[in-house]
């Protein structure tokens, strides 16, 4: 089913085996390139070049190129531009969501969704790069005018994970553009032909020459060269803490400007007071999400011991009827793991959990369709020092522990060095204000499961992440701020 789909998709100007560097497509030098392959079968999806240090400087040194060119366009000028993208993201929804499911697996309404999420992203920077607004200060002296400047940082590097192919890309892109700033992305090798569709897209729409290039490869190499090219102001990246913090260390030495979006470790509170439907409606939205694979998604469930039973029970027939195939069939809610030691580490989460004590109420196994499907799983009983609760699972695994009063329900949530997301479910108005104060993460749902918008700002406190993506927020992490002192 799945070639069959991809020989028409392949037909499609869309799909790319080649890098898009300086406005030209550079394809792999002889056998030098990756085999992209769908999660859900196995197959091999087709190849891209194997980029290293020399093409990545390359790509660097077109964006510097392009970068005094389009920095001088006004801002509603690169707003047209990024706008007719996100138009062209919308004409074309459906191919680059079959792309997108055929190389990272997520059911094809999500892979839609995630386009429309996207786009949205360059919808929304379009607009917001005519908003780049600098200050006056009253001066210090008679006589003196001091005015603030915000200015393109220069060219920008992006590493972009797997797990949202096309959404981290256009997060980053439309920030970096609309600011004036051209970029190098590096899109995951799993899911290279997202990104790659990308370039397709922006070329029509009337990105110059240089301005955003895609280059596949080495993730080593390539970001060895982002960091440690003087070209480069800014690198921003979206994966897991180590990298990220490997990352900080490596651009250091010409200190440039970096954000991360890195790991999560999202607690989901639910207090007695709360509206358990809702809350378990939430929960649904919260944890199988891409299948569990979000960095947002939830890790560890507190739920209060007076409403404890009645939410497992309720949640458990909502697991249950979760239906789990491959993301092409539209009668598919939960999709394979994007490969097999992902679903290993589920499996081991269940099994470090259930040999300390806690109970396996759904799932706990593979599918025997095959190595990287995972059934969605319910636990309860879990305790803190199970590695369920320590560890970013990444998969379609509920952990539910519960809890006595609300100041426990903060500390637990509080007790780890993460802090991306956190949700809770309370109808007491006070709570709600307390604890949303007490949490600490960057961004938190209050009876709301679904937190991402292109106006709102993405983003983690401790060691997940720094700066943030989307809003009035994410296009600053493009501009430098120059103040002048007129006599
Ligand atoms: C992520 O998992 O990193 C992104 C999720 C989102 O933007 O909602």
């Amino acid at each position: 089913m799945s070639l069959d789909v991809l020989s028409e998709t392949r037909d499609n100007r869309l799909f790319r085996e080649s890098c898009f560097v300086g406005g030209k497509w550079v394809p792999a030098s002889g056998d030098d390139r990756i085999a992209v392959t769908n999660p859900a079968n196995g197959e091999t999806l087709g190849h891209v070049p194997r980029l290293g240090t020399d093409e990545t400087r390359r790509a660097i040194e077109s964006a510097a190129e392009a970068w005094p060119a389009w920095r001088k366009l006004t801002a509603e000028a690169r707003g047209a531009i990024l706008y007719r993208w996100h138009e062209l993201m919308l004409a074309h929804e459906d191919t680059l969501a079959t792309i997108m499911t055929l190389e990272q697996g997520k059911p094809h309404a999500e892979s839609a969704g995630e386009i429309r999420y996207a786009a949205s992203f360059l919808k929304w920077f379009a607009e917001e790069a005519r908003r780049a607004y600098g200050r006056t200060i009253p001066p210090a002296a008679a006589g003196q005018h001091i005015v603030v400047l915000r200015q393109p940082i220069g060219v920008a590097a992006a590493i972009t994970p797997w797990n949202f192919p096309s959404s981290m890309i256009t997060r980053k892109a439309g920030a970096a553009l609309a600011a004036g700033c051209p970029m190098v992305v590096k899109p995951a090798s799993a899911t290279p032909f997202s990104a790659l569709a990308l370039a397709v897209l922006a070329d029509e729409a009337g990105v110059p020459a240089g301005v955003f290039n895609v280059v596949t490869g080495s993730a080593r190499e390539i970001a060895s060269e982002m960091t440690s090219n003087p070209l480069v102001r800014k690198v921003s990246f979206t994966g897991s803490t180590e990298v990220g913090s490997a990352l900080m260390r490596d651009s250091a030495a010409n200190v440039q400007k970096v954000s991360l979006e890195l790991g999560g470790n999202a607690p989901f509170i639910v207090f007695d007071d709360a509206d358990l439907d809702a809350a378990v409606d939430g929960a649904i939205a919260a944890k199988f999400r891409n299948t569990g694979q979000t960095c947002v998604c939830v890790n560890r469930f507190y739920v209060h011991e007076a409403v404890h039973d009645t939410f497992v029970e309720k949640l458990r027939h909502r697991v249950e009827a979760l239906r789990l195939g491959d993301g092409l069939d539209p009668e598919t809610d939960v999709t394979p793991l994007i490969d097999s030691a992902a679903a290993d580490k589920v499996l081991s989460h269940v099994e470090d959990a259930t040999s300390r004590g806690a109970t396996l109420v759904s799932g706990g196994r593979r599918h025997d369709r095959g190595e990287n499907y995972v059934l969605p799983t319910l636990l309860t009983g879990i305790r803190h020092s199970m590695r369920v609760a320590q560890e970013e699972t990444f998969g379609p695994l509920v952990a539910i522990s519960t809890f006595h009063d609300e100041q426990e329900a903060i500390k637990l949530a509080n007790d780890t060095p993460f802090g991306l997301a956190a949700y809770f479910y309370s109808e007491n108005v006070h709570r709600v204000w307390r604890v949303a104060e007490g949490i600490e993460a960057g961004m938190i749902g209050i009876n709301a499961g679904l937190i991402s918008n292109a106006a709102a700002p993405f983003g983690g406190v401790k060691a997940s992440g720094l700066g943030r993506e989307g809003a009035t927020e994410g296009l600053d992490e493009y501009l430098e701020t120059k103040y002048l002192l007129m006599g």
